[in-house]
C-alpha cells in the first residue's frame, strides 16, 4: 500500500508545481523533454507563472515524509490569452501530473477528485482540461466525468460540471 496524502496548494508550492508541470508536459510520451526545455516554453509556463494568482486552486500530494509526489491544479485564463483546454472564460482550466515512480498508485485520480471538491469551494461550474488523445489519462478523465467538447488533431479539449 502506499501512503500519501493530499494537502491544498499555496502560494509557497510554485516550485512543486513546476515540478509536476515538466511531468504533465511531457505526458506518457517516450519522448522526455529535459526540465529547462519545457519551462523555457511559454505555452507550458503560462500554466504557473505568476503563482498564485487570484483564481487558482490546486492540490498536492505528498508521501509519508511530506516529499511531493504529484499534483493538480487549475487557472482562469482570458479569452484573448486562452489555455490549450480553454472553453469559456471563468472556466478553470486543470493540469494534473504525478512524479514517475509514483504512478499507477491512485494518485492521479485521488488529486483530480480533490481538485473538483477546490472548485466546487470556489464556485466554479464546470472544469476543463487539454489532452492529448493517444494518453490513458484520457480514460481517466472519462471515468471521472469529463466529456470530450472539443477534437484537435491529437488532442481533446474536456469539462466537467463542478456539484
Ligand atoms: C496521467 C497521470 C496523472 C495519472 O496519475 P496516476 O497516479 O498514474 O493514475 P492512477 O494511479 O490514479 O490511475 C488512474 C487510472 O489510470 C489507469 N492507469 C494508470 N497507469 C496506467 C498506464 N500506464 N496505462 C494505462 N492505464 C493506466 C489506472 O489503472 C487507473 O484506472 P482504474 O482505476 O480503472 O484502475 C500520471 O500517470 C502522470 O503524471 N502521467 C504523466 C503526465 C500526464 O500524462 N498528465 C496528464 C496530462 S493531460
Amino acid at each position: 500500500m502506499s501512503a500519501f496524502r493530499i494537502r491544498p496548494a499555496n502560494g509557497d508550492d510554485a516550485r512543486i508545481l513546476a515540478d509536476m508541470l515538466v511531468e504533465a508536459a511531457n505526458g506518457n510520451s517516450p519522448r522526455v523533454r529535459p526540465r529547462v526545455a519545457v519551462l523555457d516554453d511559454p505555452h507550458v509556463m503560462r500554466y504557473i507563472a505568476g503563482w498564485k494568482r487570484p483564481g487558482d486552486f490546486g492540490c498536492i500530494a505528498e508521501d509519508a515524509h511530506g516529499a511531493a509526489v504529484g499534483a493538480c491544479w487549475a487557472r482562469l485564463f482570458p479569452a484573448n490569452a486562452p489555455g490549450s483546454g480553454f472553453v469559456a472564460v471563468g472556466v478553470p482550466e486543470l493540469t494534473l501530473g504525478v512524479n514517475a515512480q509514483w504512478r499507477a498508485r491512485g494518485v492521479g485520480r485521488a488529486l483530480l477528485q480533490e481538485l473538483g471538491r477546490a472548485a466546487a469551494a470556489t464556485g466554479a461550474a464546470r472544469l476543463s482540461l487539454s489532452v492529448d488523445r493517444r494518453n490513458f489519462a484520457q480514460r481517466l478523465y472519462v471515468s471521472e466525468g469529463y466529456v470530450t467538447v472539443e477534437s484537435r488533431l491529437t488532442a481533446d479539449t474536456m469539462v466537467r460540471a463542478v456539484r
